[in-house]
This record gives structure tokens, sequence and C-alpha cells, in this order.
């Protein structure tokens, strides 16, 4: 898609608050840090309309960014973030569980890993929760400019392993902020599912 409109339309804790047009939504999910708002920012052209930081738990809230008028994009507070309260994950926890599971406009789920590590105890229980929900997942594994690609292959290996991929539910696909490679791919998913 080619994006010109984006209207970052509702900072949302609980479902009273989510937007009520019934576009299709496509959230965002995946540890603190791992790129979920800087690949929101290269999907829609900007260089940070989603705030990113280097400071990981920037986001807290799901943030929906209306695209072109036509779906949204929802981004989630990152998991696994041992700074944040007890308290505070489990209140994120339990508003990501109650979003994705109750979402009848959520048309799939992009699962962000880094493409440099194995996926965390945590990454594998969100894609295997998501996965058992049948929620139409795409496994992103970010950061890849980071990686040699002469290691790309072994990396895709790695983390499909450690998730138990499900090939009948997920698509794969690596993908950088800096280099933007991958977007094309991220985009398709997408508006296959539109
Ligand atoms: P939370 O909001 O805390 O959950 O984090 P997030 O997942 O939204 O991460 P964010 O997009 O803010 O990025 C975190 C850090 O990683 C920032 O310093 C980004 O510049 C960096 N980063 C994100 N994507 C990439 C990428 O593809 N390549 C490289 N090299 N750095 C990246
Ligand atoms: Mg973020």
């Amino acid at each position: 898609m080619d994006v010109h409109n984006v209207e970052m339309v509702m900072s949302a804790v609980s479902p009273s608050q989510y937007p009520e047009d019934g576009r299709p939504e496509f959230a965002l999910v995946g540890r603190s840090n791992v790129g979920k708002s800087s690949l929101t920012n290269t999907l829609i052209n900007r260089k940070n309309f989603a705030r990113t930081s280097s400071q990981p738990g920037k986001t807290q809230t799901l943030n929906f960014y209306s695209v072109e008028d036509e779906m949204y994009f929802v981004d989630v507070p990152g998991y696994g973030y041992a700074k944040v309260s007890k308290k505070k994950r489990e209140e994120f926890g339990q508003m990501i569980e109650t979003y994705i599971s109750t979402r009848k406009q959520l048309r799939g789920v992009i699962s962000l890993v880094d493409a440099r590590h194995k996926p965390s105890e945590e990454d594998v229980m969100m894609y295997q929760w998501l996965d058992y929900y049948n929620i139409p997942i795409l496994l992103v594994a970010t950061k890849a400019d980071k990686i040699a690609r002469g290691k790309l292959n072994q990396s895709e290996s790695i983390i499909k392993k450690a998730v138990g991929f499900d090939s009948a539910n997920s698509d794969f696909c690596f993908f950088s902020s800096i280099t933007k490679s991958g977007k094309d791919t991220v985009w398709n998913w997408i508006e296959e599912r539109m």
C-alpha cells in the first residue's frame, strides 16, 4: 500500500476505547525493544510517527493508527521488560490478551522476534498462544541488517524450530527498518488479509 495518510486515533487500555468502525486491524507484538514501533513507521513511511526509543518499555497502551482511512495498525506494549513492575506487566498481559482473543476485526498478528537471537520463552509463549487461537501470524525476524547474509538461513531455522512454526497458520520473513528489506513482504501479507 502506498501510504499518505496516517492518524493516531486512540491510545486504548480497555475495549470501550477501541475504534468502532469495524475496519480491519493488524496488531504488532513482541518483546520490548524488538522494533515494533520502527516496523510501524517503516510501513507507513514515517520516521518517528510511532514513537521509538532505545529505552525499552516506551509503548504502554494499545495505539491504534488509522492508515488511509481503511485499516488500523495496533502497536502493542512490548513484553519481557524487567524494569516494568510486576503489576504493570500483569496489566499489559491482560490488556493484550483481552484485545487479541476478543477482537473480531483483528485479521492477523505480526509477531516480531530478534533475528540475531533464539526466541525467548515469552516469544515462544506468545507465538503458541496466537497459533492456538488460530490467528493468522506473520513471524517477522527483525534487525536483519545486523546479521550476515550467509547466516540468514540458519537464523530462520533456529527461530522456526524454537517457536514450533506452524506453516498452516503462519508465514515468516526477515525485516530491517534500516534497509527497509521485508517491507513489501509485510505489506503483501497484510493486503492479502484485508
Ligand atoms: P517498546 O515500545 O519498548 O515495546 O519497543 P519497540 O518494540 O517498539 O522497539 P522500537 O521500534 O522502539 O525500537 C527499539 C530500538 O531498536 C530502537 O533503538 C530502534 O532504532 C532499534 N531498531 C528497531 N528496528 C531495527 C532494525 O531493523 N535494525 C536495527 N539495526 N535497529 C532497529
Ligand atoms: Mg514501541
